[in-house]
């Protein structure tokens, strides 16, 4: 797997990501991190892993067509042959994702279909104000449609009573450092497959997942 990673903030999840390919976790070889704003943490976090890192802000190009069409050049002359959305808050073009079918994998900290739609931390205060008990947060893969792809890994949280949305983001954090790798290892060893708009994997591992006692 050539991983490129998409990514617009801090950049805890592609550090996961990166950290677990050190590790030798996840078989992957990390061919570009592409973000579409300037001077946020991923970019450093690429560097740090000796990763090429791009910056392709909005304000470069005339259009967020023109925009998107440059970083899909980037992906494609990275090399890249996968792509996981690590943090990326801006909705892919067509194009890309038809670049790219099956193959663009997103993280987002909610369990969906439950608080689709909108940025961190807005999934986790929706959970926080709808009063549900348990949150988490949610593998998939990119389709057209915003947050509504196939679903290959989801991981529990529990809300707790006096829990803010920091301290809760926090919670479900720590589950997406690990769901999100173990995800990527399904496709990059090839125990996943997407069929008729379900994600099925041929892993052991997967049955372990679940029960998983509550962090
Ligand atoms: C993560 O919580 C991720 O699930 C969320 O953004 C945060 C990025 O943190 N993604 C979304 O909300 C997607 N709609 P990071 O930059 O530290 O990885």
């Amino acid at each position: 797997m050539n991983l490129a990673l998409m990514a617009s903030g801090r950049g805890s999840n592609a550090a996961a990501i990166l950290d677990a390919i050190d590790r030798h976790e996840l078989d992957a070889r990390p061919v570009a991190l592409i973000t579409n704003r300037e001077n946020v943490g991923a970019l450093d976090v690429a560097e740090s892993h000796n990763v090429p890192g791009h910056a392709v802000p909005r304000r470069a190009f005339p259009s967020r067509t023109a925009q998107q069409q440059r970083m899909l050049e980037l992906l494609q002359a990275s090399g890249a042959d996968f792509v996981a959305l690590a943090g990326f808050d801006a909705i892919l073009r067509p194009f890309i994702v038809a670049a790219y079918p099956n193959r663009i994998l997103n993280i987002h900290p909610s369990l969906l279909p439950a608080f689709a739609g909108g940025m961190a931390p807005v999934p986790q205060t929706n959970a926080l104000h709808a009063g549900v008990k348990i949150t988490g947060c949610t593998v998939h893969v990119v389709t057209e449609e915003l947050d509504a792809g196939p679903i290959v890994a989801q991981a529990a949280v529990p809300v707790r009573p006096n829990d803010t949305v920091d301290s809760l983001s926090d919670r479900i954090l720590e589950q997406e450092h690990r769901l999100y790798p173990l995800a990527l290892r399904w496709f990059a060893d090839g125990s996943a497959r997407v069929e008729n708009g379900h994600v099925y994997i041929d892993s052991e591992e997967s049955q372990a997942l679940w029960p998983h006692p509550a962090p």
